[in-house]
């Protein structure tokens, strides 16, 4: 077995119970060790202790590789845990129309917006779109991602949206070893198709236990807004797939309320995502519910200057996470980074809320409980940052904080 020792690290080790950490002082704890040994054998961490706490010469097994961080902060590799990562085309008409004052849901009850990436994914072939697919991931790991959340949602038809999935389980094939982790999420209620009428009823009696039979216990998101499913809709998607053994999430109060975010915190969602445009009396039953609120700030930057209010649920007691939306729509972003430094900036978080939000309840949002912590018997996702303050994560933005990626135990990159 391979080893690593990473030695003269500043650990934000985030080290504590398994599960979201929660509230101002959950979401504060990073668990910061000033001068750690980090060492790693194969794909695990074996433990984390102050620098001399152990005599190398007994402990550290021969051959291991020795790194020495110099002060520099070591931490969790990022969980991205929402994006649209796989598509084809492009939209950049469309945000020349945009700049030009054309709102998003008036781009998509055009026809255009996600029916224009739709319709440019049913066009492409299998290898053009694992070719997109390949070089995103390949960016992603570069700011530091080690583990990231892909959705369907731009085939919609039974055969599309199993299509998507099948591509996102072959890239998940070789993900954490080549590229991040990949976890696959079926986002079967993204849009309504002007040539399909049929498409909900389609969605719920055939896409859905087709999805089921091939990919078990896979998570199911719907998108409930104006143009695109309504909350009834949504509700029989989703009481179907919670019959069905899916966990649930869904794309809620990006632009409008529909009561969906209520519905999915009483009905134990994993996540709620967006929440720009969600009310107090809501963003509090969030706070007060088990369903970790996924903040998606690069969607404001880039789509419209909105943002949801971080500080009210995490006040409120709250479990937050942070995630990048990557898609070529409304957020064109794939650094953690990025999303790190908007979070503070726009959603009212700390900087060490955003680096929680960045890793552990991404994680435990996703269900993985073996990572978003520095802890013996944890995945070996780590980063080695260039800088000397975990703060400066989300205080500097524009330029990779990262020196170097350990994926699996393996250095990956630097
Ligand atoms: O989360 N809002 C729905 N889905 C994505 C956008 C996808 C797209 O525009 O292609 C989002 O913002």
């Amino acid at each position: 077995v391979s080893g690593l020792l990473i030695t003269n690290a500043r650990a934000v080790t985030l080290a504590g119970p398994p599960g979201a950490r929660r509230g101002r002082a959950g979401m504060n704890d990073l668990g910061v060790v000033p001068r750690a040994d980090i060492l790693v054998m194969g794909q695990r961490i074996v433990d984390v202790v102050p620098v001399g706490a152990r005599s190398r010469s007994r402990t550290i097994p021969p051959g291991v590789r020795i790194i020495d961080a110099e002060g520099r902060v070591v931490m969790p590799g990022f969980v991205d845990p929402h994006t649209h990562a796989l598509w084809a085309g492009d939209r950049l008409d469309e945000w020349d129309a945009k700049r030009a004052g054309t709102p998003y849901l008036d781009i998509l009850k055009a026809g255009g917006g996600i029916m224009s990436t739709v319709r440019a994914v049913r066009a492409a072939t299998d290898a053009q779109l694992a070719a997109g697919l390949a070089s995103r991931l390949a960016t992603m790991l570069a700011s530091g991602t080690t583990t990231v959340e892909i959705k369907s949602g731009y085939g919609l038809s039974p055969e599309h949206e199993l299509r998507m999935l099948r591509l996102i389980a072959a890239a998940a094939r070789e993900g954490g070893q080549l590229w991040p982790t990949v976890i696959a999420t079926a986002l079967l209620g993204h849009a309504l198709d002007p040539d399909d009428p049929t498409l909900v009823e389609r969605t719920i009696t055939d896409t859905l236990p087709r999805v089921t039979r091939e990919f078990p216990r896979i998570a199911v998101d719907a998108f409930c807004e104006d143009g695109a499913w309504s909350l009834a809709d949504c509700v029989r998607l989703f009481d179907a797939a919670r019959r069905a053994g899916h966990p649930i999430r869904v794309h809620t109060d990006q632009f409008t309320t529909k009561g969906m975010t209520d519905w999915a915190v009483e009905h134990a969602a994993a996540s709620v995502d967006h929440l720009e445009a969600s009310s107090r009396e809501t963003l509090a039953r969030v706070a007060a519910s088990s369903t970790v609120a996924c903040l998606l700030p690069c969607t404001g930057f880039h789509t419209d200057g909105r943002y949801a209010d971080g500080r009210a649920i995490i006040d409120g007691g709250g479990a937050v996470a942070i995630a990048t939306n990557c898609n070529p729509g409304s957020s064109p972003c794939s650094s953690m980074p990025m999303a790190i430094a908007l979070a503070v900036r726009k959603n009212g978080l700390s900087p060490a809320e955003a680096i929680v939000g960045a890793t552990r309840n991404a994680a435990a949002l996703l269900g993985l409980g073996d990572r978003g912590g520095l802890e013996p018997g944890a995945r070996a996702d780590l980063l080695i940052l260039r800088h000397e303050n975990e703060r400066e994560l989300a205080h500097e933005f524009g330029a990779s904080p990262v020196d170097a990626v350990v994926l699996g135990g393996r250095v990956a990159l630097g």
